[in-house]
């Protein structure tokens, strides 16, 4: 089962030597809600996910998931142990491993046991529309397709939060909007709380139940989006 976790950030900024990248962010993001950070290049989209992910620490305030503090200034609980799945721009998957045993790999590291494991890849991988292609190695796949091995490698082990930054970005721009709608359904089937970075206004829409805008490291605005059933989200 997928745990319903909340994540919040209380004052939290980041510095490059001189320069203040995050300015005391204050953020509260809803347990199964989808959140998309959105913003124009160099605002610290990225940054902030890489915090939330445990990849660098705050030089001040807190982040929290659910009841569990997660980073402060000179500690931050490492990846492994935050229960979250993370989709990058680039893929990022091993090429000499398959599909499956890239789709395989946060269960290993979880030690769980072969025949669970090989039942939960197979399921990843039918929620992808990719269980066909399981023994084919990266190289032999298309973007999109080595995008949802990605997506399936994030939510096999089912974790409480999703971190994504531009995960569709080097796609051509049907391909985006498709796999782009397939991502919304598939999360909002799942119901994990997930945080996706874009600077694509339309992705947002399509996939957030809230938008937050960053501007020069700040919080500039958040805004609910209307589903179709023109309920807030
Ligand atoms: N390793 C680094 N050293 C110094 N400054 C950095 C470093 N990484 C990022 N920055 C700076 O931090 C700021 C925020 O960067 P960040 O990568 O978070 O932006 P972003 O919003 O993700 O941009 P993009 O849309 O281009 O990916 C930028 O001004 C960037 O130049
Ligand atoms: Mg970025």
């Amino acid at each position: 089962m997928f745990a319903f976790t909340d994540i919040r950030l209380q004052g939290v900024s980041y510095t490059f030597g001189t320069h203040t990248v995050l300015n005391h962010i204050d953020l509260h993001i809803q347990p199964g809600s989808i959140v998309a950070l959105l913003g124009p290049s160099g605002c610290g989209k990225s940054t902030l996910l890489r915090l939330l992910a445990g990849l660098s620490e705050p030089a001040e305030g807190e982040i929290w998931f659910g009841d569990r503090l997660v980073a402060k200034p000179g500690w931050s609980l490492p990846p492994e142990a935050r229960d979250i799945g993370m989709v990058f721009q680039d893929y990022a998957l091993w090429p000499h491993m398959s599909v499956a045993q890239n789709v395989a790999f946060p269960l290993r590291m979880r030690n769980v046991p072969r025949g669970e494991r090989e039942q939960r890849v197979m399921q990843a991988l039918n929620m992808v529309g990719l269980a066909e292609l399981a023994q084919r190695k990266p190289a032999g796949l298309s973007g999109g397709q080595q995008q949802r091995v990605a997506l399936a490698r994030a939510i096999v082990a089912e974790p409480g939060v999703l971190l994504f930054d531009e995960p569709l970005s080097n796609l051509d721009s049907a391909l985006r909007e498709s796999l782009c709608h397939e991502m919304a359904r598939l999360l909002r089937q799942l119901g994990t709380t997930a945080v996706y970075v874009t600077h694509d206004r339309r992705e947002a829409e399509w996939l957030a139940d809230r938008i937050v805008h960053l501007a020069s490291g700040k919080v500039e605005s958040v805004r609910n989006i209307i589903s179709s059933s023109g309920e807030i989200a």
